[in-house]
């Protein structure tokens, strides 16, 4: 009798509905989807989620070894601040205005938790990194996309001001495009604005200019930065942010204590300060993004100018998938995307000279041998 009650209890807890708990706007998002990670034992050319195709720094590795070494039985520095001291270093800025992040998606994650009530606005461009919708759809707030014009610059109403903003996003370089909006224009669009403007920088080590110093000239510029991808270290998961001390304290409130774990935090640190790796590893990605970017055009695809470490490659005359299809069937993943009123293309991360010459000579065998 006792287990019969109690198996009937448990089948009522089962049934109970996900729609009467779990916040209607949960239930109406979609969810963010990232790009595919192949699973155990299937082998393929990662060119699909901007990765760096090197192994990282050894400096890297030898710090991850000694922070094993003293145990992780302790919580970590909760503020992180070895990489907060090596961030003020490198950039002659203020500690203070340094937040750490576990990846930079987590720092997106503080930022709009921070600055974006339910119901209040975020604005993104369009089309650029899917996530920054889902997270304005987390917090029941609602977002605003403005359209790229054709040749990715932004137009005037990308900063006009208005009361429901909190909040805005923009990548750069953007991602898909690889595009850069020009420093001037940055700091125009920020003064413009009534609230933060958040410039993510997660591509910013391949491009010629970034936007740290622009934080003292204008505090409305929050700068947001991965070790995911110039640095080699997407799955160890940091990132950081620079802005004014005044948005890092409150900010400070809304992240996880111990956001960053203490080998992340050694990793990190070491990353940062080994300058030599990381100039000979962007001047390498650079080079090979150049021949990738001539062959496309060569091949008959328009690609916009990369100051990223991938390229945005789009054709009107065929159809993109099948193309996406024959590589990934040969063993190569790229990123098939199709952005509603904007159009499809293939997104290829810079991988190593071998990995983009497999890539090429596949897509020159289906041009040939399809079309
Ligand atoms: C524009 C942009 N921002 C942020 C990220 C996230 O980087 P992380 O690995 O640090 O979370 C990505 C990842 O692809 C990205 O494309």
């Amino acid at each position: 009798m006792f287990s019969f009650c109690l198996f009937t209890k448990i089948q009522k807890n089962r049934n109970i509905h996900v729609q009467h708990y779990v916040r209607p706007e949960i239930i109406a998002m979609n969810g963010y989807v990232p790009g595919e990670q192949p699973k155990a034992g299937q082998q393929y050319v990662k060119l699909n989620t901007n990765e760096n195709p090197y192994r990282a720094s050894e400096k890297v590795y030898d710090a991850i070894r000694q922070a094993a070494a003293l145990g992780v039985s302790r919580y970590p520095d909760p503020v992180g601040t070895a990489v907060r001291m090596a961030v003020s270093k490198k950039f002659n800025i203020d500690p203070d205005s340094v937040l750490c992040g576990n990846g930079s998606d987590d720092l997106l994650t503080i930022l709009t938790r921070t600055f974006v009530g339910s119901g209040e606005l975020l604005r993104l461009p369009y089309p650029t990194y899917i996530l920054y919708r889902s997270l304005a759809e987390i917090q029941g707030a609602d977002s605003e996309s403005v359209s790229f014009n054709s040749d990715w610059t932004l137009p005037d109403t990308f900063f006009a001001a208005t009361s429901k903003l909190r909040l805005v996003f923009l990548p750069n370089p953007n991602s898909p495009s690889g595009t850069v909006i020009p420093k001037s224009r940055i700091l125009e669009i920020a003064e413009h604005l009534s609230c933060p403007l958040v410039v993510d920088e997660a591509y910013a080590d391949f491009a010629e200019e970034h936007c740290i110093d622009l934080v003292e000239k204008c505090d409305k510029i929050i700068v947001c930065r991965t070790l995911s991808k110039s640095y080699a270290l997407a799955g160890l998961r940091f990132g950081y942010l620079v802005a004014s001390p005044k948005w890092v304290a409150q900010m400070m409130k809304v992240k996880d204590s111990y956001n960053c774990d203490s080998l992340a935090i050694a990793a990190a640190t070491a990353a940062i300060g080994d300058d030599d790796w990381l100039t000979e590893n962007r001047t390498k990605i650079m080079a090979t993004r150049t021949r990738l970017t001539e062959q496309m055009r060569r091949f008959g695809f328009d690609v916009p100018t990369s100051h990223a470490n991938f390229t945005w490659n789009t054709r009107k005359d065929i159809s993109l998938k099948p193309i996406y299809d024959f590589l990934k069937n040969h063993g190569i993943l790229v990123r098939y995307m199709d952005y509603p009123q904007w159009g499809e293309g293939l997104r290829i991360s810079v991988g190593t000279e071998e990995q983009i010459d497999q890539c090429l000579n596949l897509i020159e065998k289906f041009l040939i041998e399809k079309l």
